[in-house]
């Protein structure tokens, strides 16, 4: 007799409950189809209401403990995360399918994100700046906002959530937390060590489900005061139209078609690791995976033949292995867009120099492995060269000039990130200035973004927040401003201030 799978639960009111529908999604490791991980509640709008409402509560609570406080709970976030970074990775790759040494710095991130909040605690500075009366001050401050709605993508389990969640905590607002379905254990696990640290049970909220029922249920509930979002262009279009009609703060983190540029004078081999680290990590599922190459004309074919020699020597398969570098894609409908664009790549006669198919042999019978796949002569302004595919294709282009790699990598739609291998200065700082991206590297992949400074790019991958670093700070607070007159008197501003020598 086989054992019963395990059913998860939403953690609402404080408790851990059955979803109000009574429904369940199968949870299944993307490298071996066979291996059931749990089943997790598909929630709907009750238990949505029912959470927002409890948040609510926990909110008022929450926000009247000092934000030193709050810092000393996000530090021990960080500790319980530490301690148990290595069963937290390892839960990771069995539900998502990334390579245990990815997942262990998916795990990482989150903790460098909480110890970071966590200090933030002890300054959330406000200002304090000269009044144009006298015996007058003038200040802001910070204050919270509210309940705040958490939507979250596959790729990064424990990461991107800690990116939201931490920063919206330490500022004393409360959380709904919807994960992606597809990695529902990971989240589990992260509230679980947030309740633990110490934030009231009633201030997270976990309800998971469907981005069609509980996500869109959190963005319309009009108890959210602010909703933060990571996860398809599409997607974020349609959460900033309901925001904008319902008038909430919105931070967007989507799609993006990163480029690497390898000039002519690069150092060859570190171009080479650079682009199978940014292209092939995480299976290419990262928003800020390379998803271009654009090589000089004079070392192009030099470079295509390495880099097809690289290519071959990856292994593909599941995360847990030690010798693996590439592991599977996250679901079907994964493998599907990436068949589509390879078929696209065919019929516009491109070259697959690597790769281009699903991969069913011996040990990859069961999962959604697709081969890392390399693809020459893209032309511009054809879908391979403009379009996110979210997986292990990578698209070749040349160029001439530097000017012209600037124009190719800027005229997608998104603006993420972007990459130049250089040893000229004054090219590399051309490069920083005219890229149109949010996030530029020198001599290192379009990936590999540190917890303590801004995230997040620019055109159709954002609408003008970041994540990450400080500025996250100023998404989840509101400014209060005070003045505050201890002139006895009734003084104008404007008025009185100019009313003896107007200018
Ligand atoms: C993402 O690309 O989806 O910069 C997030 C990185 C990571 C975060 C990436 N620190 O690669």
């Amino acid at each position: 007799m086989t054992e019963a799978p395990v059913a998860f639960r939403n953690f609402i009111g404080g408790q851990w409950v059955e979803p109000s529908t009574g429904e369940y999604i199968e949870n299944r490791n993307p490298a071996n189809v066979s291996d059931l991980i749990g089943l997790f509640p598909r929630s709907g709008p009750d238990d949505v209401d029912a959470a927002v409402r409890s948040a609510a509560r926990g909110f008022e609570q929450w926000r009247r403990t000092p934000a030193p406080r709050r810092g000393d709970v996000l530090r021990r976030v960080g500790d319980l995360l530490a301690e148990r970074k290595e069963e937290l990775a390892r839960a990771m790759t069995r539900e998502m399918g990334k390579v245990t040494q990815e997942a262990r710095g998916d795990v990482q991130e989150a903790i460098d994100t909480a110890y970071y909040a966590g200090t933030e605690g002890r300054r959330l500075f406000g200002r304090t700046v000269p009044s144009e009366l006298p015996r007058k001050w003038a200040m802001t401050s910070r204050r919270p906002i509210g309940v705040c709605g958490v939507i979250t993508p596959f790729n990064f389990p424990i990461a991107i959530p800690s990116w939201k969640l931490f920063p919206a905590l330490l500022c004393g607002n409360a959380v709904v937390f919807k994960p992606a379905e597809d990695v529902p254990h990971s989240a589990t696990l992260l509230v679980e060590i947030l309740v633990e640290a110490g934030v009231p049970p009633e201030a997270v909220q976990l309800v998971h489900g469907t981005g069609e029922e509980v996500g869109a249920a959190i963005v319309e509930h009009p108890g959210i005061a602010a909703v933060s979002f990571t996860g398809s262009t599409e997607t974020g279009s349609r959460i900033g139209e309901a925001c904008g009609r319902l008038h909430k703060r919105l931070s967007l983190e989507m799609g993006g078609k990163n480029a690497q540029i390898v000039m002519p004078d690069a150092d060859i081999d570190l171009a080479l690791d650079g682009v199978l680290w940014g292209a092939f990590g995480t299976a290419g599922q990262r928003c800020t995976a390379t998803s271009r190459l654009l090589l000089h004309d004079s070392i192009h074919d030099e470079f295509v033949t390495a880099l097809a020699g690289r290519i071959g020597q990856l292994r593909l398969g599941d995360g847990m292995d030690p010798d693996t570098d590439v592991g599977p894609l996250i679901n079907q409908a994964a493998v599907d867009k990436v068949v589509r664009y390879v078929e696209m790549a065919r019929s516009e006669g491109d070259e697959i120099l690597c790769g281009g198919r699903r991969a069913y042999s011996g040990h990859l019978a069961g999962g959604f492995f697709f081969e890392p796949t390399l693809v020459t002569g893209v032309r511009p302004g054809s879908p391979l060269a403009l379009e996110e595919i979210f997986g292990p294709v990578l698209s070749v282009m040349r160029f001439d000039t530097l000017d012209e790699a600037i124009r190719i990598n800027n005229e997608v739609a998104y603006g993420l990130s972007s990459s130049i291998y250089t040893r000229d200065i004054d090219a590399a700082f051309h490069a920083i200035e005219a890229l149109d991206n949010g996030i530029t590297y020198v001599n290192a992949p379009t990936i590999g973004a540190e917890a303590h400074l801004p995230f997040g790019g620019v055109k159709m991958t954002g609408n003008g927040h970041r994540e990450g670093g400080w500025e996250v700070f100023d998404f989840y607070t509101e400014t209060r401003v005070s003045y505050v007159d201890f002139s006895g008197r009734l003084q104008r501003a404007q008025i009185d201030t100019y009313a003896a020598a107007p200018y």
